[in-house]
């Protein structure tokens, strides 16, 4: 990773912490992953060789720049969502400072009718970090577009586990996936579809 990336991120953080410990409107607030997490999405980024990858919740463009920054090194691509316009915004600016807009992509609105739209296997990661009331709904259009061998990655496992139940009870249960919680940051929980079926 390059010095300004490096120095862009730490920047971010900062940016992040203060920004969300003055503002209650929750819309308003950041709510970046951990370090810990983005270096954790780095790693299953190249190590699965995750060529096409979807994040859902953009918000500022941190957890991005940890996708996107790994899937440049393996020639791949990030696609990522949000529907707030001034997030899309600061998340632009800090894409363009960070070198890598090249390599991401960013879709503007309501994530469920932009996952609907996407074509089957499209992805070989997708990163959830958004409306977790939604989870549940969006569940059929997202093992829809998850490439067979592709891997789910969902932000908030433990921080927020009540709200994550249904949905990991969900996903956890459905015999074409192969789940797990990773105590890493807030709690990754991840979902591989099976190869065969
Ligand atoms: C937890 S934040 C994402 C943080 C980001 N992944 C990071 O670590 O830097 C969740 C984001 O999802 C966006 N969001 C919530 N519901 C959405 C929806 N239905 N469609 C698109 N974006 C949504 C919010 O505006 C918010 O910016």
């Amino acid at each position: 990773m390059s010095e300004s990336l490096r120095e862009l991120l730490v920047e971010l953080e900062q940016f992040g912490q203060e920004n969300d410990a003055a503002i209650v409107d929750r819309p308003r607030r950041m709510l970046n992953i951990t370090r810990d997490t983005g270096e954790f999405l780095a790693v299953l980024t190249q190590a699965t060789n995750a060529q096409r990858v979807l994040e859902i919740g953009t918000s500022n463009g941190y957890s991005t720049l940890w996708l996107a920054q790994a899937a440049q090194k393996i020639g791949g691509h990030v696609m990522t969502i949000e529907q707030a316009e001034f997030k899309l915004e600061l998340a632009a600016k800090n894409f363009e400072r960070s070198g890598l807009s090249e390599v991401i992509t960013q879709l503007c609105g309501e994530a469920s009718g932009l996952i609907e739209s996407m074509p089957d296997a499209n992805a070989d990661l997708i990163f959830l970090d958004s409306k977790r009331s939604e989870y549940v709904h969006w569940w059929p259009t997202i093992k829809r577009i998850l490439r067979r061998g592709g891997l789910l990655v969902v932000d908030n496992a433990t921080s927020h586990a009540d709200e994550m139940a249904a949905f990991m009870a969900l996903v956890s249960a459905d015999a074409d996936v192969a789940t797990c919680i990773v105590p890493v940051g807030n709690g990754q929980f991840l979902a591989t579809r099976n190869r065969v079926h």
